[in-house]
């Protein structure tokens, strides 16, 4: 992104120059789908798409905010004042969130800001482009408010908006995976636990392609809650066999004994997929420590198998992708990444083959759902900076 066309464009919006510029990533999961808010362990990483942020500071405690991917929106003020959730003011209600529950942590907020954002995560992609709002938020205030504010709290407090001040009930793995990327790392994440490891991530001669189904996907009007239900409910019933907190504490030798337990056979199939899926993020870790890539590709096609079959969230888009990925050579896996009922997927392919999977894929896809995906070369970048 071209920042200085960004500073020229806060010029002709403010009518007066930007004081500094800010980036945070967006972010894909390599594995450990579904299973944040099952206490498992997941595996995502930042990536170079993201969300800039042009700011300068008011004396007033006035904010006054433009998107240049909603320059219909225009300018859309509010104040210190009234921080409370309003839905005529859009998308400012993710900055309005993070400044609310800054505040009511005790830090000093009390002058505003004029801001320019401007994001190239394609919207409504599973990217978490919301997750990147709220994180670069917590940076512009951080830097521009001389807060002490550690990336685990920016982490715990964009969670806190996204389910508190927005209403979207999701886990914790997105704003943690933002907040703490780092360039050629991922970030494997015990969600039950909040310990993490930055994994130094390089795929000697494969990339990560990300495949956007370009399908919307609306997480608040998802199955996302109803699969969140269902594993409460059988989790509700394994505890009074099992002292667990979450269903990701049992493991794949306890599946037979969870199947008679969890009779329900929808809430077991949803429970199987999230024990069976933290195994498989042991099982990824370990063989990228042993640079076994093959056998990282292949748990990754498992991992959508379960999420397809057992866990019921792909859905045609994604299956055909994903379906015409595992046919191309140089492909060592590919899955859903996110949410998913659409959004994006991710495959792992030889760097000599790019373009020929890109072509084959898009136009299997095209000819299976009748209008085209798109792909993107990922880079894995680092969690929230300033820039200049
Ligand atoms: C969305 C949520 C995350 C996580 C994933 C599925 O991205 O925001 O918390 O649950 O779905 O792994």
């Amino acid at each position: 992104m071209d920042l200085s066309l960004l500073q020229q464009k806060f010029i002709s919006v403010f009518k007066k120059d930007s004081e500094a510029s800010f980036f945070a990533p967006g972010r894909v999961n390599l594995i450990g789908e579904h299973i944040d808010y099952n206490g498992g362990l997941v595996f995502p990483c930042a990536i170079t798409l993201g969300t800039y942020g042009i700011v300068s500071k008011r004396s007033d405690n006035k904010f006054r905010a433009y998107s240049a991917n909603f320059e219909n929106l225009d300018i859309i003020e509010f104040s210190l004042d009234d921080l409370s959730y309003n839905k005529d003011h859009n998308w400012c209600n993710y900055l309005k969130g993070v400044l609310k529950y800054l505040r009511e942590a005790g830090h000093n907020v009390d002058t505003g800001l004029d801001m320019l954002i401007f994001g190239n995560i394609p919207n409504g992609s599973g990217l978490s482009s919301s997750a990147s709002l709220e994180i670069l938020m917590c940076k512009i205030c951080t830097d521009m408010y001389a807060l002490t504010l550690s990336s685990v709290e920016a982490a715990l407090l964009g969670k806190k908006v996204e389910n508190e001040y927005i209403g979207v009930n999701s886990g914790i793995m997105d704003q943690f995976a933002i907040a703490l990327g780092k360039e050629n790392h991922a970030l494997l994440l015990d969600c039950n636990t909040q310990e993490y490891k930055q994994i130094p991530f390089r795929l000697e001669g494969y990339s990560i392609i990300i495949m956007n189904t370009n399908k919307r996907r609306e997480l608040a009007d998802s199955k996302y809650n109803e699969r969140r239900s269902e594993c409460e409910s059988a989790l509700a019933k394994l505890q009074k066999t099992f002292d667990i907190r979450a269903l990701c504490e049992l493991n794949d030798d306890n599946l037979d004994e969870v199947s008679s337990i969890v009779s329900d056979p929808i809430e077991f199939k949803r429970a199987k997929h999230a024990i069976t899926e933290n195994t498989r993020v042991i099982a990824a870790t370990k063989a990228l420590e042993n640079n076994d890539l093959t056998l990282f590709g292949k748990l990754l096609n498992a991992s959508h198998v379960s999420l397809r079959d057992d866990y019921e969230v792909t859905g045609k888009e994604l299956d055909a992708l994903v379906g015409a990925a595992w046919e191309e050579e140089g492909v060592l896996g590919a899955r859903m990444t996110g949410a998913g009922f659409g959004g994006c997927a991710i495959a792992i392919v030889d760097n000599g083959k790019t373009d020929d999977f890109i072509k084959n894929v898009n136009q299997k896809y095209l000819k299976e759902i009748g209008y085209e995906a798109s792909f993107y070369i990922a880079s894995i970048g680092n969690g929230p900076t300033q820039i200049n």
